[in-house]
């Protein structure tokens, strides 16, 4: 099948085949990762730490997802392409309609918000304008500094169930699939069958329809921090270093 993978096949990937997402924000890595066949790519705004050197993704703005969405599109990946909204750029249903319009033009296929019920009305805008919506649930990395920290969610009665009521109020506005980032894994289990959208597990075990990591975890490209959930399977950082170091000694030998 060559042909786009919508928002409506993400969707019908539900109970049937396990979805694979990951992180891209440029040309060559979406269009490697697309050339492998993963069909769900997200410039997130993870950009901000792997890439751009902020602490956290709260400085990322809606100009820097914009760059990084156009050279992703550039690479005209058969995958769908979803867009992270930054940190309040949906604050208010109108500005989050009129930002997802703007990773739209950008040449996102959808776009993704992080809440639940706090941002329903911003949902219900983006959804009934026809713009593919992706939920993300559990630990928000755009409220970290409100919470003083990355925190796993779920471990107590009052989060399991607004993490319940979130997702199903998510799949009522229109979302086509729910991230669900350090959600312990028995909520995580439950929450999916408990939503006809398929959930996408970040650090959340090993039962949600799908997984999606940060493509430089996942490839040792970022060295100086790994979450603690994963296990990279490739130490790039280290064979770049030594490949340099090995260029960079060939060069400076003496001509004989
Ligand atoms: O920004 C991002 O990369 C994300 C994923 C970790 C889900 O939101």
């Amino acid at each position: 099948m060559s042909t786009r993978i919508s928002a409506t096949d993400i969707r019908s990937m539900k109970g049937r085949e396990k979805i694979a997402s990951l992180t891209a924000y440029d040309f060559p890595m979406t269009r490697l990762l697309d050339e492998v066949g993963i069909p769900l790519l997200l410039v997130g705004d993870s950009v901000g730490m792997v890439v751009l050197g902020y602490p956290d993704t709260t400085s990322v703005t809606m100009e820097e997802i914009e760059h990084h969405l156009r050279a992703a599109a550039r690479a005209k990946p058969r995958a769908m392409l979803v867009g992270d909204l930054p940190y309040r750029s949906y604050e208010d249903p109108a500005n989050a309609l009129r930002n997802a319009q703007r990773l739209i033009a950008a040449g996102a296929d959808g776009v993704k918000a992080e809440g639940g019920r706090k941002i329903l009305p911003q949902v219900e805008a983006i959804t009934a304008a026809g713009i593919p919506f992706m939920g993300h649930l559990g630990m928000l990395p755009q409220s970290v500094r409100e919470e003083g920290g990355y925190k796993v969610k779920g471990k107590v009665e009052t989060e399991h169930l607004a993490l319940i009521e979130d997702a199903q109020a998510l799949a009522n506005a229109g979302a086509f699939a729910i991230v669900l980032e350090l959600v312990t894994p028995p909520v995580a289990k439950e929450l999916t069958a408990a939503v006809p959208i398929p959930t996408i597990g970040i650090g959340s075990g090993p039962d949600c329809d799908g997984q999606i990591l940060v493509t430089h975890d996942l490839l040792g490209l970022f060295p100086w921090f790994t979450p603690r959930f994963v296990k990279p399977k490739l130490n790039a950082a280290e064979q770049m270093r030594n490949v340099v170091k090995e260029w960079r000694d060939a060069i400076s030998k003496p001509a004989a």
